[in-house]
């Protein structure tokens, strides 16, 4: 009986974990202002989008949001290829309703270039990396502006994983061997 009890609240908290993670995706707005998705003023800023992309730490679950005048630009999500050599011809995606919101369905790259006529050239084009969920347990809500934490051998409590990470996969497995038995 004790082990059902205990059982349970480990599902409730397991669930409880569930909502909470998936409650947490925060809105970024793309260079943090209205007019950023352009292209870039001079050399000195041509990298200002990706800079701000590297300052912000992004999850599994957030989305990014583009405001620009749908007539004049329009945003393509393409392949890393494409990124590369600014080929607009085959897009994975393409958004130009001028507000434009994208989720962060899943870990890895995200490819952004702008679909106006050589744009991307000059240099209006945008890379995002979504941490894997297991590097996701920081439960901040503004986006660290450094990425020391990770490094920290001696704070961190198991390798790399957050708060819940481990913890979550025993209650689990226990919660799996209850069911077999
Ligand atoms: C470029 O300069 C103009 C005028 O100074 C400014 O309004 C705009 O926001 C700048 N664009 C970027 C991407 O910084
Ligand atoms: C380029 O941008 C920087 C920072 O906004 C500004 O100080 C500089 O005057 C600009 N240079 C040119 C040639 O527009
Ligand atoms: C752009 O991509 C398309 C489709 O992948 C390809 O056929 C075309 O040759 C590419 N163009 C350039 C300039 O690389």
């Amino acid at each position: 009986m004790a082990g059902f009890a205990r059982a349970s609240s480990s599902l409730a908290l397991f669930l409880l974990c569930l909502v909470v993670s998936s409650s947490e995706g925060r809105e970024f707005l793309v260079g943090g202002k209205t007019d950023a998705w352009e292209i870039p003023n001079n050399s000195s800023q041509s990298d200002s989008l990706n800079q701000w992309a590297e300052n912000s730490r992004f999850r599994v679950g957030d989305t990014l949001v583009w405001k620009y005048d749908g007539s004049k630009d329009s945003v393509l999500q393409v392949s890393k290829r494409d990124y590369v050599t600014c080929n607009t011809s085959s897009p994975i995606e393409e958004y130009k309703d001028g507000n434009t919101k994208v989720k962060l369905d899943q870990s890895g790259p995200f490819y952004f270039i702008s679909g106006a006529q050589g744009n991307c050239l000059k240099g209006e084009k945008l890379l995002v990396v979504v941490m894997s969920s297991k590097h996701s347990g920081h439960l901040g809500m503004a986006p660290a502006p450094s990425p020391v934490e990770f490094g920290g051998p001696a704070i961190a409590p198991t390798s790399g994983s957050g708060p819940f990470g481990g913890g979550l996969i025993v209650v689990f497995g226990v919660l799996a061997g209850w069911v077999l038995m």
